[in-house]
């Protein structure tokens, strides 16, 4: 039983009250939905993937200076964060054309685009977080134009760190969705990375096969998808490759001990 205070329950993970002010434990669920929830299923060992694969990419962005939220993580499925108060943008970018921009105007999937584009979307359930402007971010109040600036800029520093580091394990980084919140200290405001970074909210190719090794295998149907997420943290150093892994759950390098250095 889980007797600490129940801040927000999203579709993939839950928020609970930290141990000091200012923090929160970020819970990762084994919860998949897609299509606005329409379709959901439980897959075995998700949420600890997800959480182990976050720590790292967030882990390895504080290290070259982005500001997250993150603060170290607690067990197979929390991690502890610094409270924010989430910025309702959503900010996709993408390198590479797939999902509802490939749709939406045309291009073949998998083509390359010009240059890295930025979208943002309105975080609302309830409309479907529907794409929206720069113009209507402001005119809503929804983020200022600075703060809007502060994210494009963080946005690109991250794409530009994730596009090296999975094609280090080669995979191809089509695109990703991150958010941001507002983070007080005494009377200075500053945006951070908040949320995940995982194959939840990534589109990640296999670099020879072009294999989806990420949600849309759930998305679409393709099967497999427990399996893709344990290949990318597999690749990541993260998953023991010695130890055999037990049923579905994935078996983890714990980071404290020497088998957890990455090979
Ligand atoms: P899209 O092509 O469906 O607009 O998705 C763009 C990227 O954003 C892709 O990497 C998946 C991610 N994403 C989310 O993380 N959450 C969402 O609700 C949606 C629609 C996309």
């Amino acid at each position: 039983m889980n007797r600490r205070r129940r801040i927000y329950e999203g579709k993939a993970k839950i928020l609970y009250e930290g141990p000091e002010p200012g923090t929160l434990i970020q819970h990762f669920k084994d919860d998949a939905t897609a299509f606005n929830a329409e379709k959901h299923e439980l897959f075995e060992g998700k949420g600890v993937l997800n959480n182990r694969i976050s720590e790292l990419i967030f882990g390895k962005l504080g290290e070259i200076g982005v500001p997250t939220h993150f603060i170290r993580r607690l067990n197979m499925r929390e991690q502890l964060i610094r409270e924010v108060e989430i910025v309702p943008i959503e900010v996709v970018v993408r390198n590479i054309a797939a999902g509802s921009l490939a749709k939406r105007l045309g291009l073949e999937e998998g083509s390359a685009l010009p240059r890295s584009i930025i979208e943002f979307y309105y975080k609302d359930d309830k409309l479907g977080d529907p794409m929206v402007s720069e113009e209507h971010i402001t005119a809503f109040a929804w983020a200022a134009p600075q703060e809007i600036d502060e994210m494009m800029q963080l946005a690109l520093r991250i794409n530009d760190f994730l596009v090296g580091l999975f094609l280090g394990i080669g995979i191809r980084l089509v695109d990703f969705k991150v958010e941001f919140g507002r983070q007080w200290e005494n009377d200075m405001m500053r945006i951070i990375l908040a949320d995940e970074i995982s194959p939840d909210c990534c589109r990640l190719w296999d670099v020879k096969t072009n294999d989806k090794l990420d949600k849309d295998r759930f998305r679409q149907d393709l099967g497999g998808m427990l399996e893709a997420y344990q290949e990318v943290a597999r690749r990541l150093g993260i998953l023991n490759e010695n130890r055999p892994a037990v049923g579905s759950t994935p078996v983890l390098v714990s980071s404290n001990t020497p088998e957890g250095k990455p090979h």
